[in-house]
């Protein structure tokens, strides 16, 4: 019993939790400006309680341009008029922490905007002060980049500066120079920052691009990539090889993860879009690095039984024995599930999400079964999407308003929003699905509910082989043991439960219309999810 209650006492908060992405612009507009703010996510925390998470994760809220929409930092110690104030920011952290949420903030190191203060200076001559902040290179004999390597947004990763004679560099847009940091006046004034938040009582931070901060000190040209065909965004013709994913960084983000462990109970996700093996390097040395480097297995990984289930075991043995895992099904970088997989399939991801092994992110709206909404080109907002167009790279689709009642602009906003709602919001919104029992939201709620029993929040995982379209595992605890099978065709399906299991209970199934005892074989409907609370 002592063991087990020690055993209890180490998991920390966030190994339990559920992560909710907030994307500012488009949650909940309080001032009638069209566009999301601070105030907005605050009135709505009693919804985000009723759901039941735990942690929420706002994109960046800092004084921005708004080139790339406030992942172009121009000040990292305030808050930009357009979210509200730094009081706001206070409200919110004290609103939410009265409701037991924790709130993460993102964090934007790779890069500032051009207008930030620090890249004005560096760029006002090659003597000053903060010249070395970034990263200014000469140009090759003949005038041509110091590299071949290229923007994430196509194009060239470096702009000439006529001033002063040198190329700079940027992993995005010309509009966010990438800070140098080899550099250790760079880590310090950053790592003040996050000293900044944190002492303001944030929980943690979500750090953009993490796997990108350190360049190569010798400038070597990234070598061309045989996988690249015409459905990957421009700069996949190159590998990554030199620009990202540097030895060094793991140094970098020790120094980080020590800011944070000067404080309790804090946490740090990572964005690294890497292959699995090299994603697990990111925990560091016995744990040392990143909590939870951000799993997008499920973003990338085709709507397929055998892809996912493959993914799933794939995940789970590379896993380091300190390492939490972690998974995510949208974000503001990619197409929403309920799109990825069809409505039908929605629901079923909603199991796979919230019964996996390790923490969850739910993306606002995705319990609600929110869709992409289509983006006529005239109200295109997102650069990656305008500097390539009708290449379907625009991220506009998955970052439209939240739907939040069948009132004009689906109660997000009185006056027409920056992007465009829906057409479906009148059936598609809390307000509908909050009395609808058999509703998205109404499953994500229980969901998240009973991912509080021991066996599903820390329980261990064991994949069960893959059958047909259907993918099962059994997670279990010291309190009890549960079968997910989840249907990923259109058809009915037979499944039979592992030798040594003698039946069960059904506790949820997907259409929330199940609970009854199973035997041994028992039938899982076309698009399905049953959990089954199984008798060894
Ligand atoms: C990350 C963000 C993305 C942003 C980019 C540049 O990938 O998730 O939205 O455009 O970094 O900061």
């Amino acid at each position: 019993m002592n063991e087990r209650i020690d055993v209890e006492s180490a998991i920390q908060w966030w190994q339990r939790a559920v992560i909710y992405q907030v994307y500012p612009r488009s949650f909940a507009d309080s001032n009638g400006d069209g566009v999301g703010d601070l105030a907005g996510i605050t009135s709505h925390l009693d919804y985000l309680a009723w759901l039941g998470i735990d942690a929420i994760w706002i994109s960046p809220i800092f004084p921005s341009p708004m080139a790339d929409f406030g992942y172009d930092v121009a000040n990292y110690v305030d808050v930009d008029p357009l979210f509200g104030s730094l009081a706001d920011l206070d409200r919110l952290l004290a609103e939410a922490h009265a409701r037991g949420i924790r709130v993460l903030l993102d964090f934007v190191p790779n890069h500032t905007s051009d207008q930030h203060p620090w890249f004005l200076e560096s760029r006002s001559s090659r003597d000053s002060a903060h010249r070395d902040w970034y990263v200014w290179r000469d140009p090759r004999p003949g005038g041509s980049p110091p590299t071949n390597w290229l923007s994430n947004f196509g194009g060239p990763a470096w702009t000439w500066d006529e001033e002063t004679q040198q190329y700079y560099y940027h992993a995005f847009l010309p509009q966010q120079p990438d800070l140098n940091w080899r550099n250790p006046e760079v880590r310090t004034a950053l790592e003040g920052v996050l000293r900044f938040w944190l002492d303001r009582g944030v929980d943690g931070f979500r750090v953009d691009v993490i796997w990108q901060l350190v360049k190569d000190a010798e400038f070597r040209d990234n070598p061309p990539n045989p996988a690249y065909g015409p459905a990957l965004a421009p700069h996949h013709r190159l590998v990554s090889l030199y620009n990202a994913d540097r030895p060094e960084v793991h140094e970098v983000i020790r120094g980080l993860r020590a800011v944070l462990d000067e404080y309790p109970e804090r946490v740090m996700l990572g964005e690294i879009d890497l292959p699995i093996e090299r994603l697990m390097s990111y925990y560091g040395e016995s744990g040392g690095g990143v909590h939870l480097p951000l799993n997008f297995l499920l973003l990338i990984t085709p709507w397929d039984p055998a892809r996912i289930d493959e993914a799933i075991r794939r995940y789970e043995a590379a896993l380091p024995a300190y390492g939490w895992p972690n998974w995510v099904l949208s974000n503001h970088d990619t197409p929403r599930v309920a799109t990825r997989s069809g409505d039908a399939q929605a629901r079923v991801a909603a199991m796979l999400l919230l019964t996996l092994r390790g923490t969850p992110t739910v993306y606002y709206g995705d319990e609600l079964g929110m869709r992409d909404v289509p983006v006529p080109p005239d109200r295109e907002r997102d650069p990656f999407g305008l500097r390539l167009p009708g290449q379907g790279f625009g991220r506009d689709p998955q970052r439209t308003p939240m739907q939040w009642s069948t009132a004009t602009n689906a109660g997000f906003s009185d006056v027409e929003p920056w992007l465009p709602l829906d057409t479906e919001y009148a059936t598609r919104n809390v307000e509908v699905e909050r009395d609808d029992g058999d509703s998205m939201l109404r499953l994500y709620r229980r969901l998240i509910e009973l991912r509080r029993t021991p066996a599903l929040a820390v329980g261990s995982l064991e994949c069960l082989p893959q059958d047909g379209d259907v993918v099962s595992y059994i997670r279990r605890g010291a309190d009890a043991s549960f079968l997910v099978a989840l249907n990923m065709g259109e058809t009915d399906r037979q499944v039979t439960l592992p030798e040594g299991c003698h039946g069960g209970v059904v506790v949820i199934s997907t259409h929330l219309d199940r609970q009854e005892l199973v035997s041994t074989r028992f039938t899982l409907r076309a698009n399905e999810g049953l959990l089954i609370e199984v008798t060894d």
